[in-house]
């Protein structure tokens, strides 16, 4: 890295010396050689070393960088009216340092279509800890009748939910939208009725709340059920090199939060343009929109994987879902000491990419949250619960 720095520079000055100095003494056809070469070698480094150069530029000093930087490329076209706007507020708001309440609290946003199967799980974890959490429940057909006080009253208006449209990232922003209220709220996780919890309140707790990341699952696929389903039609805003994939449930902090809520372009451009059946694809906004979107305006800001933990290893059309038979204190221990993110490419390839998971730069387990549990396994997590949550 140093060396393409130092090469830059010695090249810088080998331009000023032949444009300042030498240039009146040359000859014009050697001139020109020189400067034909020069040019040349440029456009060579620039073509060797291109991202790199800039980014040991900015590692190596931040400040008198600017002057040596090769040029960025260029924006190779004018902004929209609306990428303006969406820019200059995300910016904001990505700049704004975060709002810490006295009393912070993490908020447990559930996406169901009725009854809660593992109220009582949630119950068990919840209790003890009542200033430090806030529940959403968005119950799209069927109004449920809640097991457990801390569920009570905390149904929020809601509408139907078609899995795969847009509704689905309706239902999310509804509840976004719901929990942003409290301002003592700092993370939103989202969950679904067959998720169940990995580890006790506290870990939870301090694993969300002392972080500054999302945790937003998000990787590149050029396969059909990755950049496959993105449509030409969200030119110019979405280009195909943005595009990303990624489960839907997330855990995000207020900042984003805020930040789904202020966007409209990009959600309108999903909205129209990432839907089942479309120039006869089925894009699911919900495995891309979010993922998009952070992917092009804070990349560094989310975690890329998601702390909900979900089997997809039998490589079916959905994934493993577990039965009471299968619930045992070794499964639940095994899927909370995983550490690696993994992400397969849906082409022939079906190129994989495993990743360390990273919280404030240090190796832990990736997952807070599992799913799909059968509800009848209920009865088998409560017994558990407070053996796998503690050894
Ligand atoms: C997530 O992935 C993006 C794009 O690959 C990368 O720039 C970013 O650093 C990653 N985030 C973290 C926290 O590593
Ligand atoms: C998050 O914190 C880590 C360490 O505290 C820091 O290295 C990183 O830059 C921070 N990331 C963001 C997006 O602020
Ligand atoms: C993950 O855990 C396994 C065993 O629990 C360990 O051998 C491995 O080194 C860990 N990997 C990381 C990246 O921490
Ligand atoms: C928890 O489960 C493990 C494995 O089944 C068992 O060895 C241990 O005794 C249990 N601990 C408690 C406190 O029940």
């Amino acid at each position: 890295m140093k060396t393409a720095r130092a090469w830059q520079l010695g090249i810088r000055d080998l331009l000023i010396m032949s444009g300042s100095r030498q240039r009146p003494h040359l000859k014009r056809p050697i001139w020109i050689i020189v400067l034909v070469s020069l040019v040349s070698i440029f456009l060579l480094g620039a073509y060797v070393y291109p991202p790199r150069s800039t980014t040991a530029c900015y590692i190596l000093s931040s400040r008198g960088c600017t002057m040596f930087e090769l040029p960025q490329t260029p924006p190779s076209r004018e902004l929209t009216d609306n990428e303006n706007i969406a820019q200059v507020v995300f910016k904001e708001l990505l700049k704004a340092p975060p709002v810490r309440s006295k009393s912070p609290k993490i908020a447990f946003m559930f996406l169901t279509p009725g009854a809660l199967p593992f109220e009582k799980l949630w119950d068990k974890f919840f209790h003890g800890h009542e200033e430090r959490f806030s529940v959403y429940v968005h119950a799209s057909s069927e109004k449920p009748v809640h097991a457990s006080s801390y569920f009570v009253g905390r149904d929020i208006h809601s509408d139907k939910v078609a899995w795969g449209k847009i509704s689905m990232l309706d239902a999310e922003k509804r509840l976004l939208a719901h929990a942003l209220q409290d301002p003592d709220n700092q993370q939103f996780v989202l969950l679904s009725d067959s998720c169940v919890p990995l580890h006790n309140f506290d870990y939870v707790y301090s694993y969300l709340m002392y972080t500054n990341v999302s945790y937003i699952d998000c990787f590149e696929d050029p396969g059909p059920h990755g950049s496959g389903r993105y449509s030409e039609h969200m030119m110019p805003e979405v280009e195909k090199k943005d595009f990303r994939k990624g489960a839907q449930w997330f855990s995000m902090k207020r900042q984003h939060a805020l930040i789904v809520m202020a966007d409209n372009l990009y959600y309108t451009k999903f909205k129209l343009y990432c839907k089942p059946n479309m120039d006869g694809r089925n894009c699911y906004a919900d495995e891309h929109y979010l993922q998009t979107l952070f992917n092009m305006i804070d990349p560094g800001g989310i975690a890329n994987w998601s702390v909900t933990h979900v089997d997809w290893s039998e490589g079916k059309w959905h994934p493993k879902a577990y039965r009471a038979q299968d619930v045992t204190f070794e499964l639940l221990k095994s899927i909370a000491s995983v550490n690696e993110s993994v992400h397969v490419t849906s082409n022939e390839k079906k190129k994989e990419t495993v990743e360390a998971c990273m919280w404030n730069g240090m190796k832990r387990p990736c997952y807070l949250f599992a799913r799909k549990f059968y509800p009848e396994t209920v009865d088998r997590l409560l017994d558990l619960f407070s053996n796998y949550t503690t050894v």
